[in-house]
């Protein structure tokens, strides 16, 4: 009889944990919070995938010790164990947000901070006027294709493209060539066979746009990346422009369409349309604060046996940054949380912190702004408890807000 390989799951290994996508399915995800809390403390035992244990970190204290203690909590997940023996299959779904990466979100340390350096820099470059007027435009561009109709889906017709095409243009990729990159991205995340070639042609869309920049530099983010002495070869600039559209992209997206749905649904926020007291900054903040567009976020690895919050961490585990749980962590907010409160940890903290906090909120604040200016008379035309989400033990990506508004044909 073959011996059974280590290598093989044992679901035994996580019997009567959480599944971390049962989470973020859940109608109040905050409910679950609460019950782990009660039980096991703010570090909490839960399942990433039957058979895979990981630690959620919910208490907003522990996670500032989590993500400040580099020496201690790796991002590289080749120091986590269950990685390293393939207790994770290769093929698990779990690869592509965990599995090792050469690029700034793998990295630790002095080699973080050189790739992190360019990132900083280009970021700190952006013409921010500038900036407002073109995703306006990409705004506006897109309203115009659906005002006439009195309906759309905010999330496929609108909070998915404005990111995306808002980021293309920082990037010197303006009009049609910004509508090529996002077919290209839509086709990679479709299931369809035309996902390696999307693959494909989204590298190649944005290496063209390198080595055009490298040669002829202009005053765009791909040549602040392109002409950073810190990135050592082509490949590096590439790699830098790929991180910052993919970890830009999904998490606006979810940001843009969830204050929509907290503006459109919130009496409080809604008053606002009828010019009320709190406004979009204060919508935003709000989504931060409760339902982050990263609720769960992947990934610490512990270095050496350790402790947090009360629990004993041995090397090799895996822990996971509970980012929606710290905005209602008991030891830190006490009643509601006040309007316009950053009190929350939606952009992490530390050296990973994430670098693009100000263009991130004009993009989403200027797509909302745009959709209550241009669309009067909006609402949505089903209950947001009814929508459902896309299932990841990561994100609570709304698959859809519908809408109807009274139908504008002069757009
Ligand atoms: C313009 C849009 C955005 C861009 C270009 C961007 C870019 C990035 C990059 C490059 C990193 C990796 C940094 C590093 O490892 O050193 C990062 C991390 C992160 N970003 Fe963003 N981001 C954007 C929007 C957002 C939004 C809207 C949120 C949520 C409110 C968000 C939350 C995070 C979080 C939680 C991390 C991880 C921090 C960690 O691991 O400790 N980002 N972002």
């Amino acid at each position: 009889m073959n011996p059974i390989p280590r290598q093989v799951r044992d679901p035994g290994r996580t019997d009567g944990l959480l599944l971390l996508s049962d989470i973020t399915a859940a109608p109040d995800p905050h409910v679950h919070y609460r019950q782990l809390r009660a039980r096991y403390g703010n570090v909490a035992p839960v399942a990433l995938e039957p058979g895979v244990p990981a630690w959620l970190v919910m208490g907003y204290r522990e996670l500032l010790t989590l993500v400040r203690q580099e020496h201690v909590f790796s991002r590289d997940a080749r120091n986590w164990a269950d990685y390293r023996s393939r207790i994770v299959p290769a093929d698990s779904p779990l690869g592509p947000m965990m599995f090792p990466r050469d690029n700034v979100i793998g990295a630790d340390g002095a080699e973080h901070r050189r790739l992190r350096a360019p990132l900083d820099h280009a970021v700190a470059g952006i013409d921010l006027r500038a900036m407002r007027r073109a995703v306006k435009d990409v705004c506006d561009g897109l309203i115009d294709g659906f005002a006439a109709r009195g309906r759309a889906d905010l999330v496929t017709e609108y909070a998915q493209a404005v990111p995306l095409l808002a980021l293309a243009g920082q990037f010197g990729l303006h009009g049609a060539a910004g509508h090529e990159l996002l077919a290209a991205l839509a086709a990679l995340f479709g299931s369809g066979t035309d996902s390696q070639a999307g693959n494909r042609s989204f590298e190649e869309i944005l290496r063209s746009v390198r080595d055009q920049r490298t040669h002829r530099p202009g005053d765009d983010l791909t040549t602040a990346l392109a002409t950073h002495p810190a990135l050592r070869t082509p490949d590096e600039v590439l790699q830098s422009m790929v991180v910052m559209i993919s970890a830009g992209q999904e998490t606006t997206t979810i940001w843009i369409a969830r204050t929509l749905a907290r503006m459109l649904t919130d009496d409080r926020f809604a008053a606002q349309l009828r010019g009320g007291r709190l406004g979009i900054d204060d919508a935003l903040d709000a989504v931060l604060q409760d339902e982050p567009p990263m609720t769960h976020m992947p990934a610490r690895y512990a270095l050496a046996d350790t402790e947090l919050g009360g629990r004993p961490i041995a090397a090799g585990e895996v822990l996971i940054l509970g980012l929606a749980a710290t905005g209602t962590d008991p030891a830190v907010h006490t009643g509601t949380p006040s309007p316009g409160s950053r009190a929350h940890l939606a952009w992490s903290a530390g050296p990973h912190g994430c670098p693009a906090r100000v263009p991130a909120r004009l993009i989403a604040h200027t797509a909302v702004e745009t959709v209550l200016r241009r669309l009067p008379g909006i609402h949505l035309t089903e209950d947001t408890t009814a929508i459902s989400y896309r299932p990841s033990p990561w994100t609570r990506f709304l698959s859809q807000l519908p809408v109807r508004f009274p139908p504008n044909p002069g757009a």
